[in-house]
């Protein structure tokens, strides 16, 4: 993945959201900026212009470049003969397409955080903004950097465990099994408001990782599902927990779980997928370890760095084995990619962004999933993707 620099200068970003108190901008800056490639030099990160200004202080960035807010940002930035390269977004839904399409509009490439937007139809209109801007967009969906996805993906793509038949993603979270959005916790309090975070809870903000996460690795797709949402914290006014049936286009079938009332469980993401001949098993909570289970053989486990492992999972792989990375390691391997693939996109590539990197396509399809899910809950039947 490394990309010829074509300038001797760091890429220059500049982020949306991610203030004091923020969950994922702290961890969008440190995986920017791990690999030397990219540089934080201006933001808008809160809807307070004052705590916007104490923030860009604290980053240690030029007080000049902390905005009252993202469009004064851009208006400021493309005046600059040392504009940002990139916006990051890392603000509640419903300002993932407003930030994104102005963003677009001014000239600038685009990482945004998940789901790519509160709506389908916002999604419908954000692929619109990329296709007409033609500028570089990335979406992180997190666990496609981690290198044992990428191994687990390598095992599917290679044939080795025949036709895959089956498939059972689940990610479970027990954070909200109270009604923590009373109580004033602010990561809460967005995620339950329809206006701010958009019609799907638990499904949109966990759901769609386990959804992109059977395609990412699989390389099939969805083509029909059966879900049913509901709402188990009383008074709370969107689905805090799912269970899904999916049906793939090579006539696999697979179940997808999500809940965020999942008492005592931290992050719960594991994928297992079966072929004819084998499984292959992997765990958020344990990433560095792949397990791939054979009809015909012993079980193997696949650890981190293994000198075995596919071309790409060990090129996204910085540490020796024993050496554990995670979550902020597989953050900044998108951004790595992302960097390299702006780099490409200056110098005229057509394709800059590799196959790897979640965008617009995977973003248009999550925001497909929780459209079609809540449709296929309230009908309470099979519904085609
Ligand atoms: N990739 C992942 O695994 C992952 C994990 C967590 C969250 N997320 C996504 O990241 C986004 C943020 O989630 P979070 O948990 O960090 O939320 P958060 O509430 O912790 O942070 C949101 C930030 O956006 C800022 N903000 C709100 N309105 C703004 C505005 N108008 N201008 C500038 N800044 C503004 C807030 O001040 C806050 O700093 C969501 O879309 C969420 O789905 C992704």
């Amino acid at each position: 993945m490394e990309a010829e620099m074509t300038e001797l200068r760091k890429l220059r970003m500049g982020m949306v959201g991610g203030g004091p108190g923020a969950f994922i901008g702290p961890v969008h800056r440190m995986a920017a900026e791990l690999d030397g490639r990219i540089e934080l030099v201006a933001g808008a990160f809160s809807q307070s212009a004052e705590r916007s200004r104490a923030a860009g202080v604290g980053f240690g960035i030029d007080p000049g470049r902390a905005y009252a807010g993202y469009r004064e940002m851009l208006e400021a930035e493309r005046e600059r003969p040392d504009a940002i390269d990139f916006v990051a977004i890392a603000t509640p839904n419903h300002l993932h397409l407003p930030v994104a399409a102005a963003a677009l509009e001014a000239g600038f490439a685009v990482v945004s955080d998940k789901p790519a937007t509160a709506t389908y139809a916002e999604a419908l209109a954000l692929e619109a903004a990329v296709a007409k801007a033609g500028l570089p967009y990335a979406l992180t969906h997190t666990y496609a950097g981690y290198a044992l996805v990428r191994e687990a993906r390598a095992v599917c793509a290679s044939g080795q465990l025949g036709a895959i038949r089956k498939i059972a993603v689940e990610y479970l979270q027990g954070w909200l099994s109270r009604p923590l959005e009373n109580t004033g916790q602010k990561q809460a309090a967005w995620r339950s408001d329809p206006a701010l975070n958009g019609p799907g809870g638990c499904i949109g903000d966990i759901g769609t990782h386990a959804f992109h996460l059977v395609e990412y690795v699989t390389g099939l797709e969805v083509t029909s599902l059966n879900a049913a949402l509901r709402t188990v914290v009383e008074g709370r006014r969107l689905d805090d927990d799912c269970n899904a049936m999916l049906r793939l286009n090579n006539g696999a079938t697979g179940v997808l779980m999500a809940s965020q009332v999942a008492a005592g469980e931290g992050n719960g993401l594991r994928l297992r997928v079966y072929g004819e001949n084998g499984s292959i098993d992997w765990r958020q909570e344990d990433p560095n370890r792949l397990r791939v289970k054979w009809v015909d053989g012993p079980e193997e486990i696949r650890h981190a760095a293994g000198s075995y492992l596919s071309e790409g999972a060990r090129a996204v792989t910085r540490l020796p084995g024993g050496h554990p990375e995670g979550y902020i390691e597989a953050f900044a391997v998108l951004y790595r990619e992302f960097a390299d693939g702006l780099i490409a996109w200056r110098r005229g590539e057509a394709n800059p962004l590799p196959a790897t990197l979640p965008g617009i396509v995977a973003g248009v399809r999550g925001m497909r999933f929780i459209e079609r899910a809540i449709e296929s809950s309230r009908e309470g039947s099979w519904v085609e993707f």
